[in-house]
């Protein structure tokens, strides 16, 4: 990813620290004085993203050469709104609980815009705000959860490594292996600085 392609991405992912107010979910529940979270941060817990051309995704060579490299063979998109969406107040009220999978969960915001919540190493929630040209990828075996945001509408490509599993499992689920993983590869605290301190 080169820099110009990293500014980019600020214009259509932004990330902040909750507050703990059981407010409306669609509110963008900021900490006060608002405490944001930089990319290089989401990447630390496995989060990644990308800032593509949503007008052109049928075309677009960085969305294939994307695909491509992470397998991303199976794609479809899911409109979220109560004429697109079958079940639409049981799917958002399961998309807020806060669950894993067992796969990577990737989503292309092409259209509307939304929130991901995951945890950071603290168990903090984060949130991540997607709008359209926003592909993000949230890593197997990390919590997290969706809402819409108050413009109340989102368009989503969802891409998968061969054919989809969608299956939730709600928090906890700690035993997956898929949790352990996660857990293993993003969320050990810094053994080195440790090892500083004992030898201190
Ligand atoms: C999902 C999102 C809503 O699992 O987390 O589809
Ligand atoms: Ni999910």
């Amino acid at each position: 990813m080169g820099l110009s392609s990293k500014d980019r991405r600020e214009e259509v992912i932004q990330a902040w620290y909750m507050d703990d107010s059981d407010e409306d979910q669609r509110l963008p529940h900021h900490r006060d004085p608002e405490e944001f979270v930089s990319l290089d941060q989401l990447e630390k817990l496995g989060v990644l993203s990308w800032c593509l051309d949503a007008d052109n995704y049928e075309t677009d060579e960085e969305l294939k050469k994307i695909r491509e490299a992470r397998g991303y063979s199976y794609m479809d998109f899911c409109e979220v709104c109560p004429e697109k969406l079958p079940n639409y107040e049981v799917k958002i009220k399961s998309f807020f609980e806060e669950h894993l999978h067992t796969d990577e969960e990737i989503r292309y915001c092409v259209a509307g815009s939304g929130y991901f919540d995951v945890r950071d190493q603290d168990d903090r929630w984060i949130r991540v705000w997607v709008k359209k040209g926003a592909l993000i990828v949230l890593p197997a075996g990390s919590y997290h959860r969706f809402t819409l945001d108050s413009n109340n509408y989102i368009k989503a490509m969802r891409l998968f490594v061969g054919n989809p599993v969608w299956t939730p499992f709600n928090r906890p689920h700690d035993h997956l292996p898929a949790r352990k993983e996660y857990l293993e590869a993003f969320m050990k605290k810094d053994a080195s600085n440790q090892a500083v301190d004992a030898a201190a």
